[in-house]
């Protein structure tokens, strides 16, 4: 199990020796996962990981840019978990593109891209699941039942399959990032939680997988969400600390676009997640908005 040298890395980013990119190693059996992650840590290696379901972008490869830095092996997972979408969720049409992707990694210097197969995360008779119940339970937890225990059960086999001593995850998704510290927290994990900030195209829209599905006039639209989140900010700057006079501004903002429809706008403590009436600074604002079919999220600490 010979794992890239790192020295030899940075030729990956070189067109000349693009062929070398197929060198990134792809692991899709979870034995051998296992395997190479211990024998690594047998020779003393930290071991960093980078969740991810794929289709990736400038978001994810900050959070793999920062993984690089952080251990000695960096193993990027791409899983498209089914069990965090509802039935009535983009499952089946949600992107793909595991070339792309594997060329991405390659050129960050990835050691290990694990892409196990969902009949080997899920077996036939599969039915363990791990669910935190405080944390998870409003925003995108109240819009989409049971994903954040889709979202749990896929870290925590993760998190034992990979064996990491860190893991890399993007505050874009406040509220996941946050139940995974939580879950670490409660179950003992020995595993160490990095959250990073979104990273935004020029306008301000967060980067988003999802983001591929918008027609021209949708990704106009979609950047109401943002700019809803701003207005918030700058309302509280102002001395609005009513929840809701807050909430009735950004609702007309949104309202404005003929294709936006509000999944949830909401005020919460950062840390326990809990609704906030009067707004403080530091507050988490948080959003989903459907731009017609496309669910969106974003959120800033007011
Ligand atoms: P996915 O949506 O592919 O995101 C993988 C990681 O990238 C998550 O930690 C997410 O927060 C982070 N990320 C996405 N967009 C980002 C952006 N614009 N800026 C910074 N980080 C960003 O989140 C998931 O997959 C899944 O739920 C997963 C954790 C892999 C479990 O299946």
């Amino acid at each position: 199990m010979e794992l890239l040298d790192h020295g030899n890395k940075s030729d990956l980013r070189n067109p000349d020796t693009a062929i070398l990119i197929q060198f990134v190693k792809t692991v899709t059996s979870i034995t051998e996962m296992g395997e190479i992650s211990r024998a690594g840590k047998a020779e003393g290696k930290r071991i960093a990981l980078v969740p991810t379901m794929g289709f990736l972008h400038e978001g994810h490869l900050s959070l793999i840019r920062a993984a690089r830095k952080a251990g000695d092996v960096l193993v990027v997972s791409i899983f498209v978990n089914p069990a965090q979408f509802g039935p009535a969720e983009d499952l089946d049409s949600y992107p793909r593109n595991l070339d792309r992707d594997l060329k991405l990694c390659a050129g960050e210097g990835t050691d290990i891209v694990f892409n196990p197969a969902g009949g080997d995360i899920y077996p036939e008779g599969y039915s363990t699941w791990v669910e935190e119940t405080d944390l998870s339970r409003g925003l995108c937890g109240a819009a989409r039942p049971g994903h954040f225990r889709g979202v749990t059960t896929v870290v925590l086999k993760l998190f034992n399959i990979v064996g990491p001593n860190i893991a890399f995850f993007g505050r874009k998704d406040y509220q996941q990032f946050k139940v995974i510290e939580k879950m670490v927290r409660d179950l003992d994990l020995p595993v160490e939680i990095v959250g990073l900030p979104t990273v935004r195209e020029p306008d301000g829209l967060a980067m988003s997988s999802r983001n591929s599905y918008l027609s021209n006039r949708e990704r106009k639209e979609a950047l109401c969400l943002r700019r809803a989140l701003l207005q918030a900010r700058e309302m509280l700057a102002a001395g609005e600390t009513s929840a809701a006079a807050v909430r009735r501004e950004m609702e007309k903002l949104i309202g404005r676009e003929p294709d936006a429809r509000i999944d949830y706008l909401e005020f919460r403590d950062p840390e326990t997640l809990k609704p906030r009436e009067t707004l403080r600074p530091g507050d988490l604002a948080a959003g989903a908005v459907f731009i017609n079919r496309i669910r969106l999220i974003d959120n800033l600490l007011l």
